[in-house]
């Protein structure tokens, strides 16, 4: 939510601000924009929408010689998304660029006001910058007016401040919002995540929440409550060439592919011969526990519904699953034998951390299962699983899905050894399955055709029901969520027995049920569920690998041997179908409206 940039150097900072952005975007794309200050000389653009239009209305600039420089691209939260609300926010003589929520920003722009101060935008960023001046114009200090401007800061902040008043210097602050620092010889970075550093930085230092100070010389001085402090930089390692699109049209579509090849990789050591091995986990990790709770939103809440059948059925384990918006107001009852579970694949979701925090408050065991190591999330937990998706850079979550639910099977089965609840013969069925798995996600051209073709007919109707019966229930939510973010359709994930006591009402041949029919659970259930539908003249997509007559239109599936090589197979289905949808639409599939990748706010 919000992305944001800095380069202190001497090379050309406009470039590298813009190509950081785009590396960004997907944290927000309702505004962007960048300051530079070069000798004495301040610049400004900002431009609303995607940063192609800041691209374009900076196209004769170029920034040349040593200077110091910011830039934010904006997922609007106080404030509609025009120019005046757009980042860096401009003070007297200084530009802020902030990533968060100020929570108490009411009462210091009161406060400011009524000191004569006047503002320009709707947003909680611009009393930063107010603040720092009215330090600054009392101390002429620079330092101290942004120690002073920190401390009076409450909630999520990772932000970037330049001044004329020192105009060689950047200076930073993190609390709860993620930051951090790149260097390169003398040259200095900032950034939301690593991907705007990578190819530029060689060194990276992950800002913890607390920490502050300046950049002067290419020399970093840091701070936290106790004063100042000394910190360890680490090698930066990932591949940037991974994170671009390889010739696909969009991430997300990329990402759908890729999910056969990323699998292995979360398999990779961890499913053995004849048992399911953790290295992240100490021996007695388990030890005492006897309930799981698991919370997490959008996408993630959908894995962590279908891994609560698995849990139960496989490991014998209770366990409860929670929206972590909801978990975190409901006071609710935690007991010490409880394991708290987090899903996130970009570690930084407010809610789910906050969730997190509250379960530790409590003195629960946590762990957290990610795919960005370094993260909020996983930094907070006791320990945690890397689910090894690499980069997802498409808003609409698909290769994360996959491999947050192959991580959450593979832990059932993993308590189940812990627990002796699973046989030697069902740990060699559910390992055979699980090796199966990079095979059931393979896209084949002759599929993507079908659901192109076909996708034709689903572009209006008065909404969409995906119905499923048990793990296929959460994967039926979850085929919904994908079509409703990229194709801004009505669609609906139901139980598929729950369709009768309500929602069949709606039922006519404008109402489209995409059915997920696996042959291995309840077959003959969901069929007469679907055959109702289709009674009432309902348009049906049937997705199974049982022949359906009464499909108005069937995708066949190859799969019939086990549950979750099923879900594998039409989780692809799904995807694709929404795919094909958005792109018929005309949407921007990387970036649907009003969304952002990672929700840092609550
Ligand atoms: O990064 P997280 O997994 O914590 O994100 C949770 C949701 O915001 C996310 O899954 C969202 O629902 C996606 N846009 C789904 O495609």
């Amino acid at each position: 939510m919000c992305g944001i940039v800095g380069y202190i150097g001497p090379k050309e900072k406009k470039e590298i601000l813009l190509e950081g952005l785009q590396e960004l975007e997907y944290r927000g794309y309702d505004s962007a924009g960048i300051a530079v200050i070069e000798g004495n000389k301040l610049h400004d653009y900002k431009a609303i929408g995607k940063l192609e239009n800041l691209r374009e209305k900076t196209k004769a600039y170029k920034s040349e010689g040593f200077g110091i420089s910011i830039g934010h691209t904006r997922w609007a939260t106080h404030g509609k998304p025009t120019e005046l609300n757009a980042h860096p926010h401009l003070g007297a003589y200084s530009y802020v660029v902030h990533n968060g929520i100020i929570e108490n920003y009411q009462e210091l722009k009161t406060e400011l006001q009524n000191e004569g101060v006047t503002f320009l935008s709707q947003t909680d960023t611009e009393t930063i910058v107010h603040l720092f001046e009215k330090y600054y114009n009392v101390s002429n200090d620079s330092f101290p007016a942004f120690e002073k401007t920190i401390k009076r800061l409450e909630g999520a902040y990772a932000t970037l401040l330049i001044t004329e008043a020192a105009p060689d210097i950047i200076f930073f602050a993190k609390n709860g919002s993620p930051m951090l620092v790149g260097f390169d010889k003398d040259e200095v970075y900032f950034a939301s995540s690593d991907t705007p550093v990578i190819g530029k930085a060689t060194e990276v230092y992950y800002l913890e929440d607390g920490e502050y100070g300046y950049v002067h010389e290419g020399k970093v001085h840091l701070f936290d409550k106790n004063g100042s402090k000394s910190f360890t930089t680490q090698t930066l390692s990932a591949d940037k060439i991974l994170a671009q699109k390889d010739g696909y049209r969009f991430f997300m579509e990329k990402e759908i592919y890729e999910q056969s090849r990323v699998m292995s990789e979360t398999m990779m050591g961890r499913v053995l011969d004849d048992a399911i091995a953790f290295d992240e986990l100490d021996e007695n990790f388990f030890e005492g526990i006897s309930a799981i709770k698991i919370c997490a939103c959008g996408t993630s809440y959908h894995s962590a519904l279908t891994s609560a059948y698995l849990f139960e059925r496989i490991a014998k384990v209770r366990c409860d699953v929670e929206i972590a918006s909801e978990f975190r107001y409901k006071d609710p009852l935690l007991t010490q034998d409880t394991l708290f579970i987090t899903i996130s694949q970009s570690g930084e979701t407010a809610d789910t951390l906050e969730a997190l925090k509250m379960a530790k408050r409590a003195g629960l065991r946590s762990l957290s299962i990610c795919n960005v190591d370094n993260s909020s999330i996983v930094r907070e937990s006791d320990a945690a699983i890397l689910t090894r998706a690499g980069i997802e850079k498409g808003v609409a979550s698909t290769k994360a899905f996959a491999t947050q639910t192959m991580v959450l099977w593979m832990l059932a089965l993993y308590v189940g050894q812990e627990k002796d609840t699973v046989s030697k013969e069902i740990l060699k069925t559910e390992i055979g399955a699980m090796l199966h798995t990079p095979k059931a996600l393979i896209v084949t051209d002759k599929l993507h055709e079908k659901l192109h073709r076909l996708s034709k007919r689903y572009l209006h109707g008065h909404g969409f029901f995906f119905i499923g019966r048990d793990i296929f229930f959460p994967l039926a939510l979850e085929g919904a969520l994908k079509l409703k973010e990229i194709s801004y359709l009505h669609a609906e994930g139901y139980p598929a027995g729950e369709m009768k006591h309500g929602p069949i009402a709606l039922a006519d041949s404008e109402l489209f049920t995409i059915a997920l029919m696996p042959k291995t659970m309840h077959y003959d259930k969901i069929k007469s569920n679907v055959e109702e539908l289709s009674a009432r003249d309902a348009t049906i997509l049937a997705i199974s690998p049982e022949p359906f007559d009464l499909a108005d239109d069937f995708i066949q599936t190859t799969y019939d041997s086990h549950p979750m090589l099923e879900f594998f197979e039409m989780m692809v289905v799904t995807q694709l179908l929404a795919l094909e949808i958005s792109v018929r639409l005309g949407n921007d599939v990387d970036m649907p409206r009003n969304l952002a990748k990672s929700v840092t706010v609550e």
